[in-house]
């Protein structure tokens, strides 16, 4: 271990103990009230937008847990945490909208606590519009300062005034915090921190600050901690996996670092996203195609098919250059599931770009794609570029796209109608008595089973393509 690293685990673990220490005053306060109330207190904590956010809310929960606080879904709770994201407008407006709700909510019970945290609250403008229309929020911070959830939590609770703690940025990445799991056996596993791409629509770069990789000892020695506890899937998780390791002290790249986990007993699945297609190298697709434990499945957004849009977009990539890549993937792995994010609407995209990004779709063969309607976001480079697409434009062009997507999807993923798949059992559905799992493309699969499957591996036999599910039936030996 280099002296710099040893100095860097030395102050994370200094910080994971002043955050026990400011646990364990709050967990004394919160006993007191629950005293006096006569019942135990609870929280309702929502999570908004990506994986990245389902971790960190998961560190939250698990902070929340040691204080002696019980979660609930409802939001008549003594306290509410929203985990926000802003990567495009709507999902700032569902927050805006849910709080007018919180405050009927809050003149009922004054003592309710509300607490706004993650990336639309790196934004100076958001921050400032709560400060101004929503005084009853009670305590506000950032993507940079979450380790510090403990600490902030015990000053709240011995406040009258709004607290607001935003950081611009941080190179600390602390260690070993209490974390509440959603599940038992699979979970998300953070390798990297922030974003240096700077896509000239994205705001991912400006509220979630500059790349940085966890040491990959730190990774390991928690998928180990993991799989000893029965996660047998666990999801890499970074805006862009493929650069991990580039700004480490002794560099290591992605690759080399799944090889790492390759032999961890208990571990089963490995998978891992986003992969940005600039960086994604061949040293990497061998050791996709020759791993007994990585998905064959590789999320890999494309964003436009316009080379013309896609330069524009800072994306660092041509068409000929992203379908090159799909052809070297494919042949490598010929049974890989590929699904990709594209942008509809960007400033500037014509009928012709937007061809050319049906062309790729039809190309690509992808089981899924997501599609978004271009969102301008504050202070990025596209926001003030002059040639905005209309809406009613650019949401013809969506339906089109999806119309396509939807189509090419069905065909793709009907390729393993009437075979039998390995299916991690996940949950059951809606549906009382049927289950819901995956199989290692990421493609969901219904079927009639019991609750003593949960988290089992088995074999299912996929009846009915349903598009983007399957109905299926479990084989008679399981
Ligand atoms: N408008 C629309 N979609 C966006 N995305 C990121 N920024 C924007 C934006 N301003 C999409 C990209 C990315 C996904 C997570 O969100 O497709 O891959
Ligand atoms: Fe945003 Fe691009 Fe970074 Fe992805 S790679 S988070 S799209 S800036």
């Amino acid at each position: 271990m280099t002296k710099e690293s040893q100095k860097t685990n030395t102050m994370t673990a200094e910080e994971t103990a002043r955050q026990n220490s400011f646990i364990e005053l709050a967990k004394t306060l919160t006993a007191q009230k629950s005293n006096t109330l006569g019942r135990p207190l609870t929280y309702c904590l929502t999570t908004f937008g990506c994986q990245m956010n389902e971790k960190q809310s998961e560190v939250v929960a698990g902070i929340m847990d040691e204080i002696g606080y019980h979660r609930q879904d409802n939001e008549e709770a003594d306290v509410v945490i929203y985990n926000t994201c802003t990567v495009r407008e709507n999902a700032n407006l569902k927050v805006y909208g849910r709080l007018g709700h919180l405050h009927s909510l809050k003149d009922k019970n004054p003592d309710m606590k509300i607490i706004l945290f993650g990336c639309m609250m790196q934004e100076p403008h958001v921050v400032e519009k709560i400060k101004k229309t929503y005084p009853f929020v009670n305590l506000v911070f950032g993507t940079h300062n979450i380790f510090k959830f403990a600490e902030l939590f015990y000053d709240m609770q011995q406040s009258e005034q709004q607290i607001v703690d935003i950081w611009e940025g941080t190179d600390q990445i602390v260690e070993d915090l209490p974390t509440e799991r959603n599940y038992t056996f699979k979970s998300g596993v953070n390798i990297m921190f922030g974003c240096n791409n700077f896509c000239s629509y994205c705001i991912v770069p400006y509220v979630r600050g500059r790349e940085r990789s966890r040491e990959p000892e730190a990774i390991v020695k928690e998928v180990k901690r993991l799989a000893a506890d029965g996660v047998s899937e666990v999801m890499l998780l970074g805006q862009n996996v493929n650069s991990y390791g580039k700004t480490l002290e002794n560099p290591v790249t992605f690759a080399q670092l799944l090889e790492m986990l390759e032999d961890i007993e208990g571990l089963k699945r490995i998978r891992f996203m986003t992969s940005h297609p600039k960086d994604l190298s061949d040293e990497l697709i061998a050791t996709m195609a020759k791993s007994k434990k990585i998905c064959h499945h590789l999320h890999l957004p494309l964003q436009s098919g316009s080379s013309r849009i896609l330069k524009v977009m800072n994306r660092r990539y041509d068409k000929e250059k992203y379908l090159d890549l799909v052809d070297r993937i494919r042949t490598a792995i010929p049974d890989i599931s590929l699904t990709t994010d594209i942008i509809v609407g960007f400033p500037g995209e014509t009928e012709e770009d937007f061809q050319e990004t049906l062309d790729v779709v039809a190309k690509c063969g992808y089981d899924t794609a997501f599609t978004f309607l271009y969102s301008k976001r504050s202070d990025t480079p596209a926001a003030a570029m002059e040639n905005q697409v209309p809406q009613d434009v650019a949401k013809e062009r969506f339906n089109r796209l999806l119309a396509l997507v939807q189509q090419e999807g069905r065909r793709r993923s009907s390729r393993f109608e009437g075979s039998v798949q390995e299916v991690l059992v996940e949950e059951e559905s809606k549906e009382k008595g049927i289950f819901t799992g995956r199989t290692e493309y990421n493609l969901l699969v219904h079927f009639p089973g019991n609750e003593s499957l949960l988290g089992k591996y088995v074999r299912v036999h996929l009846d009915e393509c349903r598009g983007f599910y399957y109905l299926g039936t479990l084989e008679e030996n399981e």
